[in-house]
């Protein structure tokens, strides 16, 4: 009798430290006017439920709950908008102290300088150095060409070939951006800064736990690797200044002296980092997806070869495309916007409240995330009838949908992305070599994953043959 009764109070003290593990967030974050939303367990919140069912869990609590929730994920209380007009009014408003809120470990590897770290008149500054380096009269001007230069070398060779086009364009996303920072050094330092690269890329999205093994901290130690080796090169550089000119960002930066934009080293640094980091994963996970989708669509392939032959039409072979070429390519710069509307390359963005405020009649407490969440955007059926259908047809259909108030493929705002053009220029260029060089044809079943990231878990197998 008493070891049943003793068994009854210790389920009770079980039940009792349950419910209140169980209440313990809601307990912690209540406050009264916050949106309505649940919390999960102390410390890890919902993401466990948010990391499996994804987009799933977004649509299950805004059904419940309304477009504007409050939930626990990744470590932060954070309230998730799926409103597309609040979305907006949050992007274009930074100034009222919606700024980023990239998690820690990613502001810790890429640096106290970079873009998404500085807010205000620091960011104006780091910002305008940026669009210096990247913006569409840079790509215009100096960057095309060398794109161009890259692209023919990197596409050659392919025919009879057994190849991971995950693995390839991932390849040609570090390089590109890595020659058009380091255009001398590149070959020379290649290895060792990809090496360091790898575990910096991993290292921004860790948790933050700096113990010797885990990502974040081997993060940490390739940036001070990465940090190293462009000293050496700045080093270098500056005691030759006088006797050798690089055309590359690196000069830029550094030879930019009368410049408002002028960064001093550590700027710099960061910089770079930021740069490296931002195209690449947009730019492979991007061409990749765009190769498949070209595949599975025959129709598709077929007028986007047609726009490229009729570019090749009055050039040499060894003519580069230039600037009007660039343009002329409507079908090609649609199938880009189609590709990362369908498999939503980008989710959405972090931003964090400085301050207390408040949002469509929600108190959203000083130092919360807000997730803005505009994957479901890119299904809307009114703003895109058959919305999971591969139809890049439509983009020239309405000319309009590329600048609506809810085309946020890119960002929005005075984030909105700097690289935009200098994106779909470096994915217009390798589709313009791969069609017109090859055909190709999946090996196998290759499954994709589209959360939280579109990535191939065992890489994306094709033959690649000559086309003609
Ligand atoms: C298909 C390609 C790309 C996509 C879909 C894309 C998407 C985005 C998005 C959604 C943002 C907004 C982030 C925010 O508001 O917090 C952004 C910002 C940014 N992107 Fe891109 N991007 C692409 C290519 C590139 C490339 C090639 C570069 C550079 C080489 C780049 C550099 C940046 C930078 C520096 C920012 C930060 C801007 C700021 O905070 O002011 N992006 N991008």
């Amino acid at each position: 009798m008493e070891g049943l009764i003793l068994i009854s109070w210790l389920a009770f003290g079980v039940l009792c430290i349950f419910l209140f593990l169980l209440n313990w967030n809601y307990i912690r974050y209540s406050k009264k006017g916050l949106p309505p939303g649940t919390m999960g367990w102390p410390f890890f919140g919902e993401t466990l439920k948010f990391l499996e069912l994804g987009p799933e869990f977004m649509k299950r609590q805004r059904t419940r709950y309304g477009n504007l929730f409050k939930s626990h994920i990744l470590g932060c209380p954070t309230v998730v908008c799926m409103d597309p007009e609040l979305n907006r009014y949050i992007l274009l408003n930074e100034a009222k102290g919606l700024v980023p809120g990239y998690p820690q470990s990613s502001l810790d590897i890429l640096g106290k300088h970079n873009i998404a770290a500085v807010s205000g008149f620091a960011h104006k500054q780091i910002r305008g150095s940026a669009m210096l380096l990247i913006g569409p009269s840079t790509v215009k001007e100096q960057l095309l060409p060398k794109i161009d230069k890259y692209m023919r070398l990197f596409l050659q060779n392919w025919d009879g070939k057994a190849i991971d086009i995950q693995e390839k364009s991932q390849e040609m996303a570090f390089f590109l951006s890595f020659n058009q920072i380091l255009e001398d050094e590149s070959s020379v330092i290649y290895e060792a800064f990809k090496a360091e690269f790898d575990k910096f890329v991993v290292g921004t999205i860790s948790l933050p736990i700096n113990l010797p093994g885990t990502n974040y901290y081997k993060g940490l130690q390739a940036r001070k690797n990465i940090i190293k080796l462009l000293t050496e090169v700045i080093i270098s550089r500056r005691a030759a200044s006088s006797t050798f000119h690089h055309d590359d960002m690196l000069n830029s930066l550094l030879a930019n002296e009368d410049s408002s934009y002028k960064l001093n080293d550590e700027e710099i640094y960061d910089q770079i980092m930021t740069i490296l980091n931002s195209g690449y994963e947009t730019l492979s996970t991007t061409s990749m997806m765009a190769v498949k989708y070209l595949h599975e669509h025959p129709k598709a392939l077929e007028e986007i070869r047609e726009e490229h032959f009729m570019v090749r039409h009055n050039k040499s072979l060894e003519q580069p495309i230039d600037w009007n070429d660039y343009k002329s390519m409507r079908f090609t710069r649609a199938v880009i916007f189609e590709t990362l509307r369908l498999a939503t390359v980008v989710n959405g963005v972090l931003r964090k409240a400085t301050k207390d405020m408040e949002l469509n009649g929600f108190l959203i407490p000083k130092g919360w995330k807000i997730y803005v969440f505009t994957r479901e955007i890119n299904y809307d059926p009114y703003l895109y009838p058959e919305p999971f259908k591969f139809n890049p047809w439509r983009w020239l259909q309405d000319t309009s949908l590329e600048s609506h108030s809810y085309f946020f493929l890119f960002g929005g705002g005075s984030r909105l992305c700097p690289g935009k053009e200098l994106g779909i220029v470096t994915i217009s260029v390798f589709l313009h070599y791969f069609v017109t060089r090859y055909r190709w044809e999946e090996i196998g079943e290759n499954k994709i994953r589209y959360f939280p990231r579109v990535e191939a878990p065992e890489g994306l197998h094709m033959r690649v043959m000559k086309y003609q």
